[in-house]
């Protein structure tokens, strides 16, 4: 049994994130991984409460900082009761979103550096980073279309354009940084485009993977 990647998928509002998964997830049991799909903030039973804290209840103030060490919070108890078990047991992780999104929207979006986030990801996750991580690109425009006809609007989209600017441009560099996990799709085309640009991909690094 082939298995232990940790794959992760990030892009902004509408990118097409949840879309692709099941996409990705089909792929791999096609080829023979034993898949746990999971989501991020959430993915627990305690995350799921997180979750819910930080992104439906508007009537809540929640400070940056508070928001970046809940996000961490929710992501330990991911890591120790779902993540960790997975690969442990030779499963391949998928999971929607993950630290990749608290670098782009808490530290691109919201201005914390990059220094804290480095530092609660290290203390969480020790060394553990994902294997391959898809990053959804679409124009911040066409992406919030999207996501406002797929979903009611969550603590973030109260944000003015230039908080999603600068999420993109967080994404985009990390990207730059890291060419061999991060691989950027142009998701602004066709599903079905977005669909065999995704497959060529997970093609190439899942059998250089074995
Ligand atoms: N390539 C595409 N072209 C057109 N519409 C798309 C495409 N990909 C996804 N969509 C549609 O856009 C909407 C948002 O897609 P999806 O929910 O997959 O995005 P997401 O990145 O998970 O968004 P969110 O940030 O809300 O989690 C859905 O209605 C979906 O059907
Ligand atoms: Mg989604």
């Amino acid at each position: 049994m082939r298995g232990r990647l940790f794959i992760t998928l990030e892009g902004g509002e509408g990118a097409g994130k949840t879309t692709s998964l099941g996409l990705v997830r089909e792929w791999l049991q096609q080829v023979g991984h034993e898949v746990v799909v999971t989501r991020e903030p959430g993915g627990t039973e305690l995350g799921e409460r997180i979750r819910e804290l930080l992104l439906h209840r508007q009537e809540l103030a929640i400070s940056t900082e508070t928001e970046v060490l809940l996000m961490f919070a929710a992501r330990a108890e991911h890591l120790a009761r779902v993540i960790q078990p997975a690969l442990a047991a030779g499963k391949t992780v998928l999971c929607d979103r993950f630290t990749d999104a608290t670098y782009a929207y808490q530290g691109g979006g919201r201005g914390v550096s990059e220094a804290r986030i480095a530092a609660l990801e290290s203390w969480v996750q020790g060394d553990l980073r994902p294997d391959l991580t898809l990053l959804l690109d679409v124009p911040v425009d066409l992406g919030r279309e999207r996501a406002a006809s797929a979903r009611a609007p969550d603590r973030f989209e109260r944000e003015p354009d230039r908080f999603f600017e600068r999420v993109r441009a967080t994404y985009l560099a990390r990207a730059a940084r890291e060419p061999g996990r991060i691989r950027v799709i142009d998701a602004g085309r066709k599903p079905e485009e977005v669909a065999r640009a995704i497959a060529a991909i997970l093609h190439e690094v899942v059998h250089a993977a074995g």
